[in-house]
């Protein structure tokens, strides 16, 4: 007999729908009345521990993100090799300077209803968890998993009560210092899921569906399901139907087959006039396969795929159907700013919007395995994915990172991130590694062959790729000659010799830029500047800054439009995050986050992301006017001002007065990209910049004028109407502005919040990345005139009010609608 699945638990929301009340699987996300602790208490494994004194939270949870800040917290004395340092320094802030180091413990407890031994199956899948996962059910351990960004599943039937009641489960997480190069985040960061089937199912990462021939008339579809403990020889019939985004019906098959535990089911499709998946138009399809074990129903699994084709072409580059693109990519590191690693589908989606205003098309997943809800807002709003797995390998890069489980890990780790990614059409490559210290060994290659195999025996269908920056060791040691698409971090002087040299006859740019800035900032004069550090730990927003080892963004856009061979880049990187201060990262505390992003920690663009949006954003127009015009003090001083813009040409205006027009030409590769007024005598009052097309008409224009005194707040929330599930964020940017309504640029004063009503004030942050004002509190200081602050929807429709208050300007008060 088949039996029901009902599962009662009193830990968790249910996120997986069932399908028309057959009731053969479930997927129940344990997200409430955790207890959690930090410090290590080994009898917390014993089911009549009592946590009551332990913290109530829910998961996702970063234990770290409340701080406090403190230079202290894993103060690293290092040399940075790839930073080309040899003597070691105090290296503050590299993880963020906030207490992911130690041991903690989670604790909860569930039930599954009417369980009965020997008739379902009930796995524990977790997302991530950081780190060295030690996972404990009613007393006894199930499994041990080290990385912590990794996904993995345990099968916990037989330590389930026989009742399937009141089952305990404990959580040991334990973060050695010294075992990142950035903030890694601590404890139950991602979700975790009970996954509860019958006995015969279709394991976790169960199907692989794949497009093996793609046209605009037809494609074809390969859907290949595993099944667990059939019965060799019985008979097993597999329904599957393919829908459209309508919920069409497009396809179906039904496959009656004997079972043989080495043979998987293999099923194939024909879409007639196929709707392609692409990053402008991200069309997605649903396999729903039925299972049907000696006639009787035993699970019904739905596989999410895009229908896509992608070809990597010696000379010419990357082709998504057919068609040839450049990577238009940025990198990210996992953290949300002010929510830490906290898992949060809004703030993903968040980011992605910006991204996507930019003309962001790809994100590189630096330096490992994203969390699964990234990846699936990556297929559903259209950007293509390299996965990346490591940071090292078994040479070590920070004295207790990945290398101490490589030997053992690294096979299990990679099979874990491809089965979990492969049917996500965002996806377009693997990554082995990151500037890995292997890639210089004589026989690194070796290791790289070992990783890149066991990629192509899980996924034959996408490439691998590895950023490289050892060029003379890649280039001499046949290490870059072996990966399928070789990727070099910056060293843009080396790309025509890499192409020249290598077989594969490409370059992606798999890291670029690395320019530094602060929002709002400007140094003067504006030169182009490497490590420039100055006394207020900011870097200057005329984009023009950058480290050793790296460049600016104009030569990456000319790689990219100079050269067929050239893939395009990931941009170091979208966002800020936490950890790695460079250029104040060696005795330079406070400064806590990056300075990399071309948008800040409080997810405000900087002005790099309108030179950006300038040549990405081909369909929308940007005429962005830089620095601010405040500068009081300066009066008669040069202060160049500089436009952003996709029109080839415009004329500047100050106080009605011609500054001059500017034509982008080739005189140098800022001049390719950006307008520049390097002569601007600053006085107070307006910059008007009237933008001129190719045929030399006026067709734009902006402006930018100084402000007056500080009068009022102003709140502008990016969503008014957030859903009432608990976890949904409204992002309102918090500013100052003067009586006419314009930012003042240099407004630092500090802004207290109040949040009532139908939700709650979750965290803020200003981007200023060498602020120690605690994330969590609700009140932040402006960072030039400007932050961020979060609040969140609770489970019941309402109305959120927030105030903002601060002395000597007018207070601001707006409502959120949760339904
Ligand atoms: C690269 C590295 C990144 C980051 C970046 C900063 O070498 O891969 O993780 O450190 O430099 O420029």
């Amino acid at each position: 007999m088949i039996k029901r699945i009902v599962l009662s638990c009193f830990t968790f929301l249910l996120v997986s729908t069932m399908l028309s009340g057959e009731s053969v699987r479930q997927q129940i996300t344990l997200e409430r009345n955790w207890k959690f602790t930090r410090g290590d208490f080994p009898e917390a494994i014993n089911p009549g521990f009592s946590d009551a004194n332990w913290e109530t939270v829910s998961i996702p949870h970063d234990w770290a993100i409340y701080g406090p800040f403190n230079e202290e917290h894993d103060l690293q004395i290092v040399a940075v090799e790839q930073n080309y340092e040899i003597i070691p320094t105090r290296k503050t802030g590299r993880t963020g300077g906030l207490p992911y180091m130690g041991v903690g413990w989670y604790r909860t407890s569930f039930d599954v209803d009417g369980f009965i031994k020997g008739e379902q199956r009930v796995n524990i899948l977790f997302d991530g968890a950081m780190s060295e996962a030690q996972v404990f059910i009613n007393g006894a351990k199930v499994g041990f998993w080290p990385y912590g960004y990794n996904s993995f599943h345990f099968d916990i039937t037989e330590y389930l009560n026989d009742d399937g009641k009141n089952n305990v489960m404990a959580v040991r997480l334990e973060n050695q210092e010294f075992s990142s190069r950035w903030y890694p985040g601590a404890g139950l960061y991602r979700n975790v899921h009970l996954i509860v089937t019958n006995e015969v199912h279709v394991p976790v990462w169960g199907t692989f569906i794949t497009t093996p021939h793609v046209t605009k008339e037809f494609a074809s579809v390969k859907l290949v399901t595993e099944l667990n403990n059939a019965e060799n020889g019985q008979n097993v019939r597999v329904n599957t139907k393919i829908y459209d985004r309508w919920g069409r019906m497009v396809a179906s098959q039904e496959t009656n087959q004997m079972f043989f535990e080495d043979r998987p089911y293999e099923q194939h499709f024909l879409i007639n006039e196929p709707e392609l998946w692409t990053p402008e138009s991200p069309r997605l399809y649903e396999a729903v396969s039925r299972i049907y074990y000696r006639e009787e129903l035993v699970d019904i699994y739905t596989t999410r795929f895009g229908v896509r084709d992608i070809k990597f072409v010696p000379e010419k580059g990357f082709f998504l159907n057919g068609q040839r693109r450049k990577f238009q990519g940025v990198n990210n590191h996992h953290d949300l700013g002010p929510l830490g690693a906290a898992v949060n589908i809004a703030a993903l989606r968040r980011q992605l919007v910006l991204l996507k205003d930019m003309g962001v098309d790809a994100i590189r997943t630096a330096h490992n395995m994203p969390t699964p809800e990234l990846v699936e807002l990556c297929d559903e709003m259209g950007f293509m994915v390299i996965v990346e797995s490591f940071d090292e390998w078994d040479r070590a890069k920070v004295k207790n990172g990945y290398h101490r489980f490589f030997d053992e890990w690294a096979e299990k780790d990679l099979v874990n991130m491809i089965r979990n990614f492969r049917n996500n059409p965002s996806v377009i490559m693997w990554s082995i590694g990151n500037e890995v210290p292997t890639q210089c060994s004589p026989d690194g290659y070796r290791v790289a062959k070992f990783l890149q195999d066991i990629c192509h025996r899980e996924d034959p269908t996408r490439p691998v790729n590895c950023g490289m920056d050892r060029v003379s060791c890649v280039l001499d040691n046949g290490f870059a000659a072996l990966i399928d698409i070789p990727g070099l971090n910056y060293r843009t002087h080396r790309y025509l010799e890499t192409y020249e040299r290598l077989p594969q006859r490409f370059v992606l740019g798999s890291e670029t830029g690395s320019t530094v800035s602060s929002r709002g900032v400007y140094k003067f004069p504006p030169e182009i500047k490497i490590n420039a550090i100055y006394d207020d730990h900011q870097s200057s927003s005329y984009d023009l800054e950058y480290c050793s080892w790296s460049n600016l963004p104009d030569e990456d856009f000319a790689l990219a439009d100079d050269y067929e061979w050239t893939m395009g880049q990931f941009v170091w990187t979208g966002f800020d995050y936490l950890g790695e201060p460079t250029p104040y990262d060696t005795d330079a505390w406070p400064s806590r986050s990056s300075l990399f992003g071309i948008i800040d920690l409080a997810f405000i663009p900087k002005d790099r992301f309108y030179l950006y949006r300038s040549v990405w954003n081909r369909e929308d127009a940007t005429l962005h006017i830089l620095p601010h015009w405040n500068w009081e003090g300066r009066e008669g001083e040069i202060t160049p001002v500089f436009v952003y813009t996709n029109y080839p040409s415009a004329e500047l205006f100050l106080n009605g007065k011609s500054q001059g027009f500017r034509t982008k030409n080739d005189s140098t590769l800022q001049h390719r990209y950006r307008l520049m007024w390097m002569d601007v005598k600053y006085e107070p009052g307006e910059l008007k910049v009237v933008a001129y097309d190719e045929a030399g008409r006026a067709v734009a224009e902006e402006k930018m004028v100084t402000a007056g005194r500080a009068h009022r707040i102003e709140l502008i929330p990016d969503r008014t109407i957030i859903d009432a599930d608990g976890k949904d964020l409204s992002y309102i940017n918090v500013r100052v502005v003067d009586r006419y309504g314009n930012l003042v640029p240099t407004d630092s004063r500090l802004i207290r919040f109040d949040t009532s009503g139908a939700g709650k004030y979750r965290a803020s942050a200003n981007g200023d990345p060498s602020s120690l004002e605690l994330f969590h509190k609700p009140q932040m200081s402006l960072f030039n005139g400007q932050l961020t602050a979060i609040v969140q929807s609770g489970n019941q429709p309402g109305t959120i009010v927030f105030e903002a208050k601060a002395p000597g300007v007018r207070n601001a008060r707006i409502e959120i609608q949760v339904k």
